[in-house]
């Protein structure tokens, strides 16, 4: 049986999507089995747990052989301390709490979903936690898999459909940056079926992944193909990245903060992979944006 904690989100959800149409046996971990139950019904098992309570999690974990970790904070990459809902929390911590848990329940392998950038040196501390948390999945004695998307973008993402949802409201689109920064979008899609082939495949056993899309392009060029493909014509409007500091500074004393200054350099960075690894092993199909976009916008 195989394990998706944070099953019920964005990239978890494409797995277990994935993993049901092969046939698999599926559990799905969140942190209340009633959220689970509603949106799989019967067709997953519902497994209650979270990652900053380690006590759950080897109850969870029971009868596992390979645990997909696609866990992330409620309103990521907008941390918030009071709740515990940091990239140290979940992705640091979550992850080392998930690879314990592992090892007293007898699983067998552990994906870990990271993302492209993780670094040990890397500036931003997301990065260095993706890393920190690769290298204890790395030393688990588990045999183990990471894969790293880019940006990911699908029916329910949070971040193309932003700019699509300002789109339906507003006559032009706000963007903060120049929105020249180079991205390599991966369609849902691709990463659900990466994340299964991680899962199931000898091959992909003790391998990192970069995983992007089969096209590098701008970040203008990402959000005007989306507009030409649901078919609105607006101009981007470029705010300077030190307007949106500024205003995530602000925002940061709200309970529960629509932006922060770290969410700017999040969604304003380059988000570049290297496929060499991935092509070579795993040899998946990539889906091109416009192609992956009209799946679902038209
Ligand atoms: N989205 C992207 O473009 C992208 C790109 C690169 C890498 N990634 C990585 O992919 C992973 C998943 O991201 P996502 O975008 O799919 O996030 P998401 O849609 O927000 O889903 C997060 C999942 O985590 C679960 N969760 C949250 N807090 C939890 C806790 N304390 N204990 C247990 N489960 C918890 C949620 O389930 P419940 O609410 O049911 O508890 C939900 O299923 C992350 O590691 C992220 O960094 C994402």
């Amino acid at each position: 049986m195989i394990l998706v904690a944070g099953g019920t989100g964005f990239v978890g959800s494409a797995a277990v999507r994935e993993l049901l149409r092969l046939g698999e046996r599926v559990a799905v971990l969140g942190r209340s089995a009633e959220g689970v139950r509603e949106r799989y019904g019967d067709v997953v098992e519902a497994r209650e747990g979270d990652v900053r309570e380690p006590e759950t999690l080897a109850p969870a974990m029971a009868s596992a052989d390979v645990v997909i970790n696609a866990v992330q904070f409620p309103g990521s990459p907008i941390e918030n301390r009071r709740k515990g809902w940091t990239f140290e929390e979940i992705d640091l911590k979550g992850t080392r709490h998930q690879i314990d848990a592992g090892q007293a329940a007898g699983v067998r392998r552990f994906v870990y979903v990271s993302g492209v950038g993780a670094a040990k040196d890397a500036e931003k501390h997301w990065f260095r936690y993706k890393w920190e948390a690769e290298e204890y999945v790395r030393r688990s004695g588990l045999e183990w898999v990471i894969v790293r998307p880019t940006w990911v973008f699908g029916p329910d993402d949070v971040s193309l459909n932003r700019f699509l949802g300002l789109a339906r409201r507003l006559p032009f689109v706000p963007m903060f940056g120049a929105g020249e920064q180079p991205v390599q979008p991966v369609f849902i899609d691709d990463v659900g079926r990466v994340l299964a082939d991680c899962a199931l495949r000898p091959e992909a056993a003790n391998t990192t992944f970069e995983l992007g899309g089969p096209e590098v392009m701008s970040m203008n060029d990402v959000v005007s193909t989306a507009l030409d493909v649901r078919g609105k014509h607006r101009r981007l409007l470029h705010q300077p990245v030190a307007v949106g500091k500024v205003l995530g500074a602000v925002a940061s004393v709200l309970p529960s903060p629509p932006l922060s200054r770290d969410a700017v350099d999040f969604i304003t960075e380059p988000a570049v992979a290297d496929n060499t690894k991935l092509l070579e092993v795993l040899r998946p199909q990539l889906t091109p944006l416009r192609e992956g976009l009209a799946r679902y916008l038209r």
